[in-house]
């Protein structure tokens, strides 16, 4: 199992690098992440939060045919209809917020063997992929609170850790 790396970690804020090498290592890795984020019963994991600063990340919606790696991903196109829904992130154990992104879109990215593939995707796949997108620029899904709110779940979060120490 990885280490899942948590809020205040300068690598979840970092503009990740993109995936130049598709050899054995890449495969190793990625097979950790899914390892990794079942085990932490996740249903995304980006490479950052396992304190790699690469352009890739893993899903597993649970359902058929959504569980897959995305490497140097890349949204192509997002739709004007947005919804809202309850996130999470293992970088931040316990929070959850009501997040809102666009219902559908398009992802281009490439696959272990640096074949390039196209994927549109709805629902909570659309969501999960928009989500560890953000995770290669540095951004959590904190950020897309308002201020204030992010401030509340924020000191909430650092209260329940402090207690947790102690
Ligand atoms: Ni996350």
């Amino acid at each position: 199992m990885l280490d899942i790396y948590t809020l205040g970690e300068e690598v979840l804020r970092e503009n990740a690098g993109k995936v130049t090498v598709f050899d054995n290592a890449l495969a190793i890795l990625v097979d950790a992440m899914f390892d990794t984020m079942a085990e932490a019963d996740g249903i995304g994991l980006a490479a950052p939060q396992v304190g790699v600063s690469k352009r890739l990340f893993v899903v597993d919606t649970r359902r058929p045919g959504e569980k897959m790696a995305f490497i140097n991903p890349e949204i192509i196109e997002t739709s004007q209809e947005v919804c809202s829904r309850e996130e999470g992130c293992l970088s931040i154990p316990g929070m959850y917020y009501d997040i809102v992104r666009p219902s559908e879109i398009t992802v281009q990215a490439q696959d272990l063997n640096g074949k390039a593939f196209i994927t549109r995707a709805s629902g909570m796949l659309a969501r999960v992929i928009q989500h560890e997108n953000d995770h290669l620029n540095g951004v959590l899904f904190i950020d897309r609170m308002e201020e204030e709110s992010r401030a509340k779940l924020v000191a909430a979060y650092q209260r329940r850790n402090k207690r947790k120490k102690t």
